[in-house]
């Protein structure tokens, strides 16, 4: 069984959302033809405006002062994307789907059910889901050898890393071609079985979550257990900066999600901080307020 990379060229990404703006962002530097899909219009602009800095960003790195260069490289990545609202038009030519939508099994479900007849045969089915499980997410489709995981991490420019999830229906061709795939974006695979929070936040998640816990039993500040974390411990970023920076709303989704797996767990129990957090909207840096202030 060899990989179909050679025919994947339309990446149709549902969902402009932080990851999802940075997979279609970085999937149009690897020379894809990428269109980003949300029902949401102001989402759509505000995605379109983050995926301009990045692709500044990542310019000025790649190319140091030489601004011709920078300027080459950001219009030629901005001509791979486009955006819209209608899914089950742009679906229609995709060789590959990746969904970033929000963290809710039934959404989920029901998207890919939607696009599941309209989509090419061919095309690829693939969930960036942080934990929920990915045969679950398949449930209505007629296409599951053709259907993975594909775990991306925030901020997707800078993180080196990408999750395959295979379930036992995905093919050894798909399994390739999505190898192929994370690749090309130059990204370094990894493969999981279709385990809760695959290998990094199944041992993520438990850190973060006992971090919470620390400040709420009051027996340390954020302040110091971060910096204590990123000089004791070597993490580029203490556990409140990290939170903030994946955003408060979606830890409370997989810290729910292990919670219904292991309601026993008192490490998963809900948090009346981050519960009052996601309340009033202090989602982190995108909301420019979480356990630090942006503002
Ligand atoms: N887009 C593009 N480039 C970016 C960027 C972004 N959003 N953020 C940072 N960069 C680049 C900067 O331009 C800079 O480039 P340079 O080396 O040429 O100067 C480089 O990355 C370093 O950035 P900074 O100097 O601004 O800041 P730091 O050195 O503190 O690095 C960081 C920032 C890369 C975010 C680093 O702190 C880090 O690695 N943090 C941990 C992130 C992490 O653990 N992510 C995984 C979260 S879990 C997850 O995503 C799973 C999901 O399911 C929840």
């Amino acid at each position: 069984m060899t990989s179909n990379i050679e025919n994947i060229k339309n990446v149709v990404v549902v969902g402009a959302g932080l990851m999802g703006s940075g997979i279609a962002g970085m999937a149009a530097v690897a020379g894809f033809q990428v269109t980003i899909v949300d029902l949401d219009k102001k989402l759509l602009e505000k995605s379109k405006e983050q995926i301009a800095i990045t692709l500044e960003r990542v310019g000025r790195k790649k190319f140091k002062q030489n601004e011709t260069k920078i300027n080459e490289f950001i219009q030629n990545s901005l001509r791979n994307i486009s955006d819209s609202t209608d899914l089950l038009e742009v679906v229609k030519n995709a060789d590959i789907v990746i969904e970033a939508i929000v963290e809710n099994l039934e959404a989920k479900q029901k998207m890919f059910q939607s696009i599941d007849k309209i989509a090419k045969p061919s095309a690829i089915f693939a969930s960036n889901t942080s934990a929920l499980p990915i045969r679950e997410i398949s449930k209505n489709s007629t296409r599951l050898d053709r259907f993975c995981g594909l775990h991306f991490f925030n901020p997707v420019a800078v993180m080196k890393l990408l999750e395959v999830i295979r379930i036992p229906e995905t093919s050894e061709t798909t399994y390739k071609t999505v190898m192929d795939f994370g690749a090309k974006m130059g990204k370094t695979c990894v493969t999981c079985k279709d385990t809760p929070g695959f290998i990094v936040n199944r041992l993520l998640l438990p850190y973060m979550s006992e971090s919470v816990r620390m400040l709420e039993r009051g027996d340390a500040s954020k302040e110091d257990i971060d910096m204590a974390m990123k000089l004791g411990a070597g993490m580029p970023m203490g556990p409140f900066e990290l939170s903030d920076l994946v955003g408060i709303d979606t830890m409370k989704n997989a810290r729910d999600f292990y919670h219904r797996m292991a309601p026993e767990n008192e490490l998963f129990f809900p948090s009346p901080l981050i519960n009052k957090m996601v309340q009033e909207g202090k989602l982190g840096l995108k909301t420019g307020e979480g356990f630090y202030n942006y503002k």
